[in-house]
């Protein structure tokens, strides 16, 4: 069964993943907050995006730049002049769109001679085109609100069709483009000599640290930078749940390596190690739970790519709501630390000791949104289940490592207080070594649905024998086995489990 949005975002709410944001003020729109067990999941999604770039590889340095940067690298990078949508507005009710995000709702807008100038009646269609509008016109079906007498298909011209307001059909305006960065003031002052940026994305931080970070980790060609933060972009159409918002977290690598021409035998040009990230980052989606027919590699067409950019490749996944980009992974050349160079007047070239020689280091950059990679391997994780004799459950098969709580300890019965201390010491001892929760506050069963709505791999019951044999039932969410094991291996068994799938 195909899991819908709804399904994902009914559970996000009810199990403490994921709420909209200022609530309690009726909402604000597309903003989203993790609640107690989401901020875990993407926390988790994060942390093994970092395991993998920077403590399992021996190329790859971290940083954390600022949000706030100086507004001459982004006008260095492009974003001022260009990080911009086209944007239409409804006369009528006033909602806004993207131009190239409208679907094709053509209004036909016809004035006869008879009628007055300022009159027109708009009729709305759906239709791809003006022939395929005339088409459908022609075919009298769409005429019905036609005023009789005043005018014929016949009188329609190209541009009396237009695109008209998917919402209300009123008359849109003439696209202008938008610029998507939030602007603030730095300090006190309100003037444009203040103005800031938050930044749309990670990236810059990256770049204007590169030579920083080259000297003082004395690194050569080729190496990488790995960031993970918040970016923010004022989206002309954000929507469908964490998928797109104006707030969001990217993880994003810049890998520094030798263009062809400077590449001795046997070393990696840029080309190759685009190639060498495509397999890496669809290869991480997979370790950590993807189903590989849910995930794609869309390469960008030549008028696609930014004029820049050797390439582009989109990973794409299988989202509820169609394939949708999940990450971007462009060669991007020189460009960004040759712009950067430019404008601060700094010189940002590598040092070729072999080569005796200065040059500009080209760029692979794998950009990943961790909200999005949240969502993918939400609804990935996500299924419905027959059990037999049982409710059918619903559960989040998550990767052991992106579980948002590892195991779950449980008193079988809450009035003794014996089995209640019991579990609530194993609790407090499984908490050093991994993420554990005491939970009392239902009967066994309901406690283990719980525990799989939220995708807990391991749950630990204590019950009346634990008392006298010192063994406790270790339940298994995925196959749902229940296995007596003595209470004081239960942290080696899962530690072992958890360190096994991680690998
Ligand atoms: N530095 C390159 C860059 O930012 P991008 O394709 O604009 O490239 C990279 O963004 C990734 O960031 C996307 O693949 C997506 O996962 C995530 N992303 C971008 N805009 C987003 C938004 N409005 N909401 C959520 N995630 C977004």
């Amino acid at each position: 069964m195909a899991v819908t949005m709804d399904a994902i975002v009914s559970l996000c709410k009810r199990r403490g993943l994921i709420f909209q944001s200022s609530e309690i003020y009726g909402g604000l729109a597309s903003t989203w907050d993790y609640g107690p067990i989401g901020v875990e999941l993407k926390r988790n999604v994060k942390d093994a995006w970092w395991r993998a770039m920077v403590y399992e590889r021996d190329d790859i340095e971290g940083l954390d730049a600022a949000i706030l940067m100086h507004p001459q690298a982004w006008v260095a990078s492009g974003h001022v002049a260009n990080f911009s949508d086209p944007l239409v507005d409804c006369k009528s009710c006033k909602r806004r769109f993207r131009q190239d995000h409208l679907p094709n709702y053509i209004g036909v807008r016809l004035r006869s001679a008879e009628m007055p100038t300022d009159v027109g009646l708009t009729v709305t269609i759906a239709a791809d085109s003006f022939d395929d509008a005339m088409k459908k016109i022609k075919q009298g079906k769409e005429w019905s609100s036609k005023p009789k007498g005043y005018w014929t298909a016949d009188q329609l011209e190209p541009e009396h069709v237009v695109k008209v307001c998917p919402e209300c059909g009123g008359e849109l305006t003439e696209p202008r483009q938008f610029n998507l960065m939030f602007k603030t003031h730095l300090g006190p002052v309100e003037d444009s000599g203040s103005v800031v940026y938050m930044r749309p994305e990670t990236a810059q931080g990256i770049f204007v640290n590169f030579e920083s970070v080259m000297t003082t980790m004395r690194r050569k060609l080729p190496f990488g930078i790995a960031q993970v933060g918040k970016s923010f972009r004022n989206e002309i159409t954000p929507g469908n749940f964490i998928f797109r918002t104006r707030e969001f977290e990217q993880m994003e690598l810049e890998f520094f390596c030798k263009p062809g021409d400077k590449c001795q035998p046997g070393e990696r040009d840029d080309m190759q190690w685009w190639e060498h990230w495509k397999e890496e980052r669809t290869n991480w989606y997979t370790r950590y739970g993807i189903r590989r027919e849910n995930l794609r590699l869309r390469e960008h067409a030549p008028d696609e790519l930014a004029h820049y950019a050797k390439g582009c490749v989109d990973v794409e996944y299988n989202f509820p709501i169609g394939w949708q980009e999940l990450e971007g992974i462009a060669n991007r050349t020189s460009y960004d630390l040759t712009q950067h160079m430019e404008h601060s007047k700094k010189d940002l070239r590598y040092f070729d000791q072999e080569r005796k020689e200065h040059y500009v280091p080209y760029v692979i950059e794998p950009s990943a949104g961790a909200d999005r990679g949240t969502l993918a391997f939400l609804c990935d994780a996500y299924r419905e289940e027959e059990v037999e004799g049982k409710e059918p459950r619903k559960v989040l098969k998550f990767h052991y490592s992106l579980a948002p709580i590892k195991c779950a300890v449980f008193p079988l019965l809450k009035n003794r207080p014996e089995l209640v201390e019991k579990a609530r010491k194993l609790a407090h001892d499984l908490k050093q070594s991994f993420y554990t929760v005491y939970d009392d506050t239902a009967a066994i069963g309901k406690l283990y649905r719980r525990q799989d709505e939220i995708g807990t791999p391991f749950c630990v019951t204590v019950d009346v024998d634990t008392m006298t044999d010192g063994q406790v039932t270790l339940r298994n969410r995925d196959s749902m086995s229940q296995d007596r094991i003595p209470l004081e291996k239960v942290e080696s068994v899962v530690q072992e489990q958890l360190t096994a799938a991680r690998r």
